[in-house]
């Protein structure tokens, strides 16, 4: 059985191949321990179906993929250009690479042959950004958040139930509860 560790540098140096900077990558997603207590959970709960919100490049979405082999991974995200995405970041980095999370997504879980048991939706869960410097970064960059639809009921009709989610995007708790 992969380990979690693994799983994760397995992602990392594919996005290291692929030009990005691993200490931006780090940054935004998910840390080892954190990656490590998922997995336990996930292993415990043993879920047929997972639904994933927030997969930046797809850390957490390989390492859900590659340590949970029985697994079918619907996956949500606002499918930003990872050069903005640095720039909503608190701890920014040089990154100029226009091309977005769900093209990365993509690009690992095909490398890892496992981009079958997934699903890949581009949109926003529940509501666009609230947080207005957010969205005037977003605005600002040439993005129209109206061309991002929020997609969250839709796809629990469609895809649910799910026997596990993982909530990743974003964290203020106001959000989370909406
Ligand atoms: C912290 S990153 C996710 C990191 C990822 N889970 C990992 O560990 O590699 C947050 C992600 O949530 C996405 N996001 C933010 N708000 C969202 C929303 N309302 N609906 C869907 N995705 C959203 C962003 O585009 C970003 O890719």
């Amino acid at each position: 059985m992969i380990t979690v560790k693994e799983a994760r540098e397995k992602a990392l140096s594919f996005f290291s191949e692929q030009g990005l900077k691993i200490e931006f990558i780090e940054n935004v997603s998910v840390k080892l321990d954190d990656a490590e207590k998922l997995i336990n959970i996930s292993r415990q709960k043993q879920p047929q179906k997972i639904l994933e919100i927030g997969t930046f490049v797809g850390v957490s979405t390989a390492v859900l993929g590659l340590c949970l082999p029985e697994t079918e991974i619907v996956c949500i995200d606002a499918d930003l250009p990872v050069k903005l995405q640095n720039l909503l970041c608190i701890k920014q980095f040089e990154i100029n690479n226009e091309k977005t999370n769900l093209y990365f997504v993509e690009k690992v879980l095909q490398h890892l042959e496992i981009l079958t048991r997934f699903t890949l939706k581009r949109g926003f869960f529940s509501c666009c950004f609230p947080n207005q410097e957010d969205l005037d970064k977003v605005v600002n960059y040439g993005i129209k958040p109206e061309d991002r639809e929020i997609i969250g009921p839709e796809i629990c009709e469609k895809y649910g139930p799910f026997d596990m989610a993982f909530l990743d995007a974003d964290h203020r708790v106001r959000l989370v509860g909406h």
